[in-house]
């Protein structure tokens, strides 16, 4: 059995489908470019034929990638498979991932299919799959709770049509860890021609198992985990990347495969997703979180500086923590600031975008006088953002006073006009947002506002993160600034921007 875990990402798919997670194709590509960095070997960049902004989606990242496998989702119908495979046209390697489920209850309440028309629509999508690529991989959706002989029948089936990935979902995160690797080990030795495929684990987490069942699936035979970064994903999510990825890697002892994925990146990609999507990543998460690496009782201060491994059994700097080392100041240079952000990953595609970045980037040492590598990426995050924007903040003035009415004035360019407006209400978020209001004349409803700080201390820029609504679409706007309340109205635009530009279709049910 080889022993090269493949990583699976699917943070711009089954990540996205988590409510209110939609991601524009910019930032899906931004996403993608970071997965690619980490050495992530296939990034499933969306379901084709969900909606066109998903066509473009996988077009785009298949298009720009070109490291990674990247692979659409389709169910098992011809139009599914002819919308990804057109999708993916562009890309060096590809893959297409065809699913129907096969558990009694998606089959007979849902499909309203026998087990052998099931069986014979697997089978069609994977062929007509195999004209537009070789690497196709099929899931049994609802594996997790379908009857083991016919999960036999199907992925033997498909694997003589052609699959060379078959993932076994987890799809409502049933199953428990034991369980779901004694089904992955019995699958790999009851199917005759198993070894003719790559066996896949892909779990959800509404019991809080997914890791623990992936983990489970990898010590029975699987060599291949889908997974997303932060654990995003339907409902409790899926297995998260960061912990699937540092837990086989910590115990080499265990396991007796790893991944090739170059986990120093992981921290970035786990802001970047966290900024974009605006879920915020709790601070005891593993790997990720705040607190990860952080020790509070003074026993484990003490252990930890006699000797490190008393209380830590990974690197933090291994993940991509610096500690916030002080990167730049007032007075460092147009060469120096380019070359750290190429250590962070960011390239410019214009001599313009570059000495716009510098522009803001010595604004910002105006104010605060320690600059960190989380304050560039967030500064370069806002001019990316920015150079697609048809409203732009020009000018606020906002105005607090205790017992009083808080107002805002505010001037915009929209479409190339500028246009001012005033608002007093009781707060002083609330009176900006109301301004904008007025000028844009787009109703939306605020379902999320959040303040976080990028780096420590009260100069820290704040990230302001939105999520509006608007006709039932959910779009998500971020924004960073060292005075909140610009970074509130640069968010807010920034989610209307989104709204304005052309309205997607939905995705199917799945
Ligand atoms: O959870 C699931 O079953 C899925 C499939 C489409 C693989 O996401
Ligand atoms: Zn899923």
């Amino acid at each position: 059995m080889s022993n090269k875990l493949i990583i699976f990402d699917t943070t711009l798919r089954d990540g996205e489908q988590s409510p209110g997670a939609s991601m524009t194709k910019d930032e899906k590509i931004r996403i993608a470019k970071v997965l690619e960095k980490m050495r992530v070997d296939v990034i499933e960049a969306g379901f084709a034929i969900a909606s066109v902004g998903d066509f473009e989606a996988v077009q785009a990242v298949a298009n720009t990638i070109k490291d990674a496998t990247i692979c659409s989702l389709a169910r098992a119908l011809d139009k599914d498979i002819d919308r990804a495979g057109e999708a993916l046209k562009g890309a060096n390697s590809s893959r297409i991932h065809t699913f129907i489920a096969t558990s009694d209850i998606h089959m007979k309440m849902k499909l309203q299919m026998t087990p052998d028309q099931v069986l014979d629509q697997a089978v069609r999508a994977v062929k007509r799959a195999k004209q537009y690529t070789n690497d196709i991989e099929f899931s049994p959706e609802d594996a997790g709770r379908s009857d083991e002989d016919f999960l036999c029948r199907i992925i033997e089936a498909t694997i003589n049509a052609g699959a060379t990935t078959i993932n076994i979902p987890d799809t409502v995160g049933y199953n428990m860890p034991h369980q779901f690797g004694a089904t992955m080990k019995s699958l790999i030795e009851r199917v005759p021609n198993a070894d003719k495929a790559i066996f896949s684990a892909h779990c959800h987490n509404d019991l809080g198992l997914a890791v623990a069942n992936s983990l489970s699936a990898v010590l029975n035979g699987a060599r291949q985990v889908e997974c997303t970064i932060n654990g995003l994903g339907e409902r409790a999510g899926n297995s998260a990347l960061e912990e699937v990825v540092m837990a086989v890697r910590t115990r080499q002892d265990v396991f007796d495969c790893d991944s090739n994925i170059d986990a120093t990146q992981i921290l970035s990609a786990s802001r970047l997703v966290s900024s974009v999507t605006g879920f915020i990543v709790q601070p005891n998460k593993a790997i990720v979180g705040a607190n990860a690496f952080a020790h509070e009782a003074g026993i484990h201060q003490d252990g930890v500086l006699k000797h490190r491994e008393t209380y830590e059994i990974m690197r933090a700097e291994d993940i991509g923590w610096n500690t916030n080392k002080l990167v730049m100041g007032k007075h460092s240079g147009r060469n120096a600031f380019k070359a750290r952000l190429g250590e962070l990953g960011v390239e410019f595609d214009s001599e313009a975008s570059l000495n716009d970045a510098f522009r803001r980037f010595k604004e910002l040492a105006d104010k605060k006088h320690q600059i960190f590598d989380e304050d560039l990426q967030a500064l370069v995050s806002e001019a990316q953002i920015e150079t697609h924007e048809s409203i732009c903040l020009v000018a606020l003035k906002v105005s607090s006073e205790t017992g009083e009415q808080n107002s805002a004035a505010i001037t915009l360019r929209i479409d190339g006009k500028e246009k001012s407006a005033i608002a007093h209400t009781s707060g002083a978020v609330d009176a900006t947002f109301s301004a904008i209001n007025t000028l844009v004349g787009v109703k939306v409803n605020l379902q999320l506002y959040s303040v976080s700080n990028v780096t420590q201390g009260t100069d820290a820029l704040g990230e302001v993160n939105v999520r509006l609504e608007h006709n039932g679409r959910i779009v998500n706007g971020q924004a960073a600034d060292t005075d909140i309340i610009i970074a509130s109205a640069k968010a807010y635009i920034h989610g209307l921007n989104k709204i304005l530009i052309a309205v997607d279709k939905p995705h199917p049910q799945i």
